[in-house]
């Protein structure tokens, strides 16, 4: 089982365009497929979730898709904290939060206070993220402390960055049919397994769900090395 699944949640404007609805409407429901989604990976024995849910590349939507998206967080970020709370989640953001509304980043920082002792399952959201963003924001800092050339290696870079502390992603699932990272977890997915599914994002279910951990458990994971080598290693 995955210790760490990172998903690309895309085709919520498709959903919605195949029942001529506004793109909002299927940004609703994908909102409301979060919960489904966690908690079915969560049964599973999943510990560690990344949902990526705006990215620093997404401001360049029209701004009346721009400001729904940024209206559905409000309104959806506590009553979804609730829930996840009840089910033991612990909600951690992802990313850059100081060009978003004063209010949504208190709303950001008290998703992440209310949930901070629950060990059930991680889930990291990731908003306004972009992993370049990511790696400079961290060589920023890595300047500023002073961290001499010698100081710096893997470990202390992936310090720096705003998955500090979480295993990488062992795999990466992309819905809505691209086979692309779109600026996602750069630095994290070096040997991530991915999988890419046509099905659109308020349409993930758990049979899906279960192809993608099968599509997984057959997979050969060598990190650059030979099979009998690593498994030596390993063990
Ligand atoms: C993903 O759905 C949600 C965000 C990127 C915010 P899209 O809005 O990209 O949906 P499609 O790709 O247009 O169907
Ligand atoms: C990727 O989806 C970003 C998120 C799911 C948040 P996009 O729909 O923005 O990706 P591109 O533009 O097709 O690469
Ligand atoms: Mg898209």
């Amino acid at each position: 089982m995955p210790r760490h699944i990172a998903i690309i949640m895309d085709g919520n404007g498709r959903w919605a365009a195949q029942r001529a609805l506004p793109r909002e409407a299927g940004h609703r429901r994908g909102v409301a497929n979060i919960q489904r989604v966690v908690r079915a990976l969560a049964e599973r024995g999943v510990p560690v979730v990344t949902l990526y849910a705006f990215s620093t590349e997404n401001w360049r939507r029209p701004t009346a898709e721009v400001e729904a998206l940024m209206s559905i967080l409000a309104e959806e970020i506590e009553p979804q904290t609730r829930e996840l709370h009840e089910a033991g989640v612990r909600l951690v953001h992802l990313g850059d939060p100081t060009p978003l509304d004063p209010v949504l980043q208190d709303a950001i920082a008290a998703a992440e206070d209310i949930t901070k002792n629950n060990d059930r399952l991680v889930l990291n959201v990731a908003f306004n993220y972009g992993g370049r963003d990511e790696i400079l924001h961290a060589v920023r800092k890595i300047i500023a402390d002073g961290v001499t050339p010698s100081e710096l290696d893997e470990g202390v870079f992936g310090r720096y960055l705003y998955t500090n502390g979480c295993p990488d992603p062992d795999l990466i699932i992309r819905t809505g049919g691209e086979q692309r990272l779109s600026n996602f977890l750069l630095w994290q997915a070096a040997y991530s397994e991915y999988y890419h599914t046509s099905v659109l994002w308020p349409d993930l279910d758990e049979g899906e769900l279960d192809r993608a951990l099968e599509a997984y458990r057959q997979r050969n994971r060598r990190f650059g090395a030979l099979d009998a080598q690593h498994h030596r290693d390993e063990a």
